[in-house]
């Protein structure tokens, strides 16, 4: 059961790129860290990572889909008879919701550089593109980045909730990504839902992505100003962000924020990007580890991971 002096945290997606490296620092800082992975061999053999890195002690293994409820209902009644109580949930899993034949999605490279580059005082260095192939949408692939990245959120996020209640400080945070800021909307409803700050509700925002996946199913993204481009992980981000303003406000005894890590090198964008995995969840961290009282309900990007809100 709960150890009164150990701080505990919970990652998903931590087998590999950002989510293996903010285990890393947690568990380098002394936190009980569960490395959550939805591949038991895969999340095994990053554990094997960490335990060479001397971290043993402090990193333990639990299968962890998000999208799948019998896993996450397993997974809580694991959590809560091993450990009893949880202090820092990380939901840091996603996918980028696209279908490709080339292992680089130059497309989404340069889309997220230039959204990088326009917001941040992240120096990024020129692009070198080893392939010119390209990535296509699918609504199927659209599908699952939104049951990923939204929705997966959501079920993690419920499900542990009365674990974190135990905790005297507890903590949510959602990796988002720059993607998901407003400016980068052109749905009028959906930035006029999404935007509304006082008026934002759990339902209003699933309401925008239930319209989102319905014009996508039916044909109408470009017809109903939908991005063109990586939409639906786009869409999936900025409702995670007004997610999290939503649970912030009802849960005012938790801290519990969004942020963008940067545009990292990982399997995700074919291992370009500005920064390493470890610099990207550094950020995560120093918003993991927020003090009690600290900012809940905001989104960050910044190299420090505190500057920008919406
Ligand atoms: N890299 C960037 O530049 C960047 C920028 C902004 C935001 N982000 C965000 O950072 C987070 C981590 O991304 P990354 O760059 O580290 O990508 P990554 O290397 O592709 O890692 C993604 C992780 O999510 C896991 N995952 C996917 N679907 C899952 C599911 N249904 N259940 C549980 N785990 C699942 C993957 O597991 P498998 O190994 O089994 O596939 C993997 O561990 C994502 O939320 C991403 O959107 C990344």
């Amino acid at each position: 059961m709960a150890d009164a002096g150990v701080r505990y945290a919970l990652v998903t997606g931590g087998n590999k790129g950002i989510g293996l490296e903010i285990c890393k620092q947690l568990a380098s800082k002394g936190i009980k860290v569960i490395l959550t992975s939805r591949d038991e061999k895969r999340g095994l053999e990053a554990l094997q990572i960490l335990n060479h890195s001397g971290l043993s002690h402090h990193v333990d293994f639990l299968q962890l889909n998000v999208v799948d409820a019998a896993s996450i209902a397993a997974a809580v009644q694991f959590f809560t008879t091993k450990y009893g109580r949880l202090d820092i949930l990380v939901n840091n899993a996603g996918v980028l919701g696209l279908e490709g034949d080339v292992s680089i999605p130059q497309e989404v490279v340069e889309a997220t550089v230039v959204a990088v580059v326009a917001n941040s005082e992240v120096e990024t260095p020129p692009l070198q593109l080893k392939t010119k192939g390209t990535t296509i949408q699918t609504y199927e692939a659209g599908e699952k980045c939104i049951h990923t990245n939204y929705y997966g959120v959501k079920r993690v996020t419920e499900a542990f909730i009365p674990l974190l209640q135990l905790s005297d400080s507890p903590t949510i945070v959602n990796v988002s990504s720059m993607g998901g800021h407003l400016t980068h909307l052109r749905n009028e409803r959906a930035k006029a839902v999404l935007s509304n700050e006082a008026g934002l509700t759990e339902e209003s925002v699933d309401g925008v992505v239930q319209e989102f996946l319905i014009d996508f199913k039916e044909g109408r993204l470009e017809k109903n100003k939908w991005l063109n481009h990586a939409t639906a992980y786009q869409v999936s981000k900025a409702a995670l962000n007004a997610y999290t303003k939503v649970l912030a406000k009802r849960h005012t005894d938790f801290i519990i924020n969004s942020l963008c890590p940067g545009f990292a090198r990982t399997d995700m964008n074919g291992n370009l990007g500005a920064i390493s995995a470890e610099e990207a969840a550094q950020k995560v961290v120093r918003v993991a580890l927020l003090p009690r009282g600290g900012p809940s309900g905001a989104f960050f990007y910044d190299k420090d991971a505190y500057g920008v809100a919406t």
